[in-house]
């Protein structure tokens, strides 16, 4: 009987035990179940700052070991890939010090608070020539794939209008503390800004990988709650990030972009959509109905022309031959299982997967162009990289 030949182990160490900490984790789990992966991930250690929560988590997903201190996960020299899943002010920290020690770079979007820090990052992965990626895991719902696809096949002709909105409305009490555990995101300094490094920035990545650079841009930002009672410091204090943000865009393309994101819609939890509309065809897509792409081809017969509602299941179609069979769907958590699968690939073929530090540090750029933008109202050129 032919023996399997054993696959080469992926040592993975995870620092982060919260939300995407999880998403990860079942990543790495399903990948291989479902993938033909040239690499076996094998969970080494995961790190979280209480000893009781590491230890937990590493029982629950199978991690081998826990660590409390990251830099001591960074210094064992049985981990083969770094992946961060903390909140957005330690990452640079924790990129660097990985690809300075040889190690593998993964991160969480945004990758970093501002373009300055961001920038450090590239550079350090690039110095290293470690393997990078972030995890702006839209890209990989298979509807939002089979979009890219089509766009490049030319069907939808020359873009005119690009247009995104990812609204939420869990921030609207004004009792909502800032800061700390499961409130980082309200508080600057852990988060660097408020929708437009956290929502914005999935709406950025997506709109730069479908449609191309973004030239200039003006924004209006607001902060409706001002002041917040701080988790760690125990005081009242201002609140600096941007609540809403809505901004206009040149793509170099020629097209126009229009983007909006708030924690203040009420009704709203996680409604990112976005519609391209292009000189022979429109397709649009939402978070809501992951697996549906919108469809409307002015090349139909007149009479029977429409939206059409595409249901992404079937087996040429992105990633959908890895699943079930046609018509049965999947979902959000299947973005990750995808990116650290074509992460593996990429490892095992020698090309990058998609989007390296680099290329998030465009996503980074736009940001820091918007936020400009809605401080002092001008339009603001997207700096180069
Ligand atoms: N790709 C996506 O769609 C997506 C979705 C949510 C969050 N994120 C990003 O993921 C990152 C984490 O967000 P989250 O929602 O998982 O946050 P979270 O608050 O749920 O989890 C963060 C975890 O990091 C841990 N942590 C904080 N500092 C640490 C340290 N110094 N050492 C070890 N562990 C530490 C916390 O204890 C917590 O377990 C952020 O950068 C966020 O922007 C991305």
């Amino acid at each position: 009987m032919t023996q399997p030949t054993p696959k080469k182990p992926l040592r993975i160490g995870l620092i982060g035990a919260g939300f995407m900490g999880r998403a990860h984790a079942n990543a790495y789990r399903r990948a291989p179940n479902f993938f033909d992966l040239p690499y076996e991930p094998v969970l080494k250690a995961i790190c979280a700052r209480s000893e009781g929560t590491a230890a937990a988590f590493a029982r629950q997903w199978g991690f081998e070991s826990a660590e409390t201190d990251w830099r001591r996960m960074i210094e064992r020299d049985d981990i083969d890939v770094i992946d961060i899943c903390t909140p957005n002010d330690s990452h640079r920290d924790i990129a660097i010090a990985a690809a300075e020690a040889g190690k593998m770079v993964l991160c969480e979007k945004p990758l970093a608070r501002t373009a300055a820090e961001g920038a450090e990052m590239v550079a350090a992965v690039e110095k290293a020539g470690v393997a990078n990626m972030v995890w702006y895991n839209y890209r990989r719902v298979p509807a939002v794939t089979l979009a890219k696809q089509l766009i490049d096949s030319g069907r939808l002709g020359r873009i005119y209008h690009y247009r995104a909105q990812f609204l939420q409305d869990w921030t609207i009490s004004s009792e909502l503390p800032q800061g700390g555990a499961g409130l980082w995101r309200l508080d600057a300094a852990a988060a660097g800004s408020g929708v437009t490094g956290d929502l914005l920035a999935h709406c950025i990545d997506t709109a730069l990988w479908l449609n191309g650079s973004v030239k200039k841009v003006t924004a209006m930002t607001e902060t409706f709650v001002k002041e917040r009672m701080h988790q760690i410091t125990g005081k009242v204090e201002p609140v600096k990030i941007d609540d809403a943000c809505a901004f206009l865009a040149r793509f170099e393309n020629g097209s126009l972009g229009t983007f909006e994101s708030t924690r203040y819609a009420r009704g709203h939890k996680a409604l990112y959509t976005f519609e391209i509309n292009g000189e022979k065809a429109s397709i649009k897509w939402d978070l809501h109905d992951l697996h549906r792409l919108g469809y409307f081809d002015h090349g139909d017969d007149s009479l029977t022309r429409g939206w059409r509602s595409v249901h992404v299941t079937d087996h040429d179609m992105p990633y959908m031959d890895k699943w079930w069979v046609p018509g049965l769907q999947i979902g959000y958590e299947h973005s990750f299982v995808h990116q650290f699968a074509d992460f593996l690939i990429g490892l095992g073929s020698g090309e990058s997967a998609a989007p390296t530090f680099r290329d998030a540090q465009e996503t980074q750029e736009v940001c820091e162009a918007v936020l400009a933008s809605g401080a002092d109202g001008q339009w603001h050129d997207v700096e180069g990289l």
